[in-house]
């Protein structure tokens, strides 16, 4: 009787080049990046970084901000909270008052965060969130990158250093956490 080839063996080695490819990409690593920063959002005086470019139809409570508002931002991101101290990137998005509640305005935030320094320097990544104002730390997920980022996904927490309740000029401070390849 002839030997009948074994179909399962044959099976397996078919898979070999599939499997050896799929080692590969897990052995690429990944590195989770913290980046720390102040974020300088200003509406008032003569230099604002951040302009209402749509006003909506519907007031909340006794301000002037509206449901339908959106804003555009162009803001500063510094290594310290103050505002003249070293400039690490910028944060380029808008954000649209999104929520009808008077109580609890929500924002949907939508930005990509330039960083213009060091070894980061030209990397990017974005930024797409429901902004609450009224919760203490906001969690942000970091939704894609580019340079060191590519790939990346993640986390970023906000917390309000400073805020003048009738200018709504605010210093934030951010932690994101980034997981991304190692380019
Ligand atoms: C990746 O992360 C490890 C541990 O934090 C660090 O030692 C290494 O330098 C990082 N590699 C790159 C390319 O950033
Ligand atoms: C907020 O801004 C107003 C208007 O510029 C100013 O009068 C007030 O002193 C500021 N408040 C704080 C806490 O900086």
């Amino acid at each position: 009787m002839a030997a009948k080839p074994n179909l399962s063996l044959l099976f397996l080695l078919a898979l070999m080049p599939m499997v050896v490819v799929m080692a590969q990409q897990n052995r690429r690593q990944q590195n989770l990046t913290h980046i720390h920063f102040y974020v300088h959002d200003t509406l008032s005086g003569p230099n604002p970084t951040t302009v209402r470019v749509v006003e909506g139809p519907m007031k909340l409570l006794e301000t002037n901000l509206n449901f339908g508002d959106i804003f555009v931002f162009d803001d500063p991101l510094t290594e310290g909270p103050n505002p003249t101290s070293k400039l690490l990137g910028r944060a380029y998005g808008s954000y649209i008052f999104a929520s009808q509640s008077t109580t609890k305005p929500m924002l949907l935030l939508t930005v990509n965060i330039v960083l213009m320094d060091g070894q980061y320097d030209g990397s990017t990544f974005s930024i797409v969130a429901s902004d609450a104002s009224f919760v203490q730390v906001v969690e942000m997920p970091i939704v894609g990158g580019t340079g060191r980022f590519r790939m990346a996904r993640g986390y970023a927490h906000s917390k309000t250093y400073w805020y003048n309740t009738t200018t709504y000029d605010g210093i934030y401070e951010v932690d994101a956490y980034l997981l991304h390849f190692v380019i």
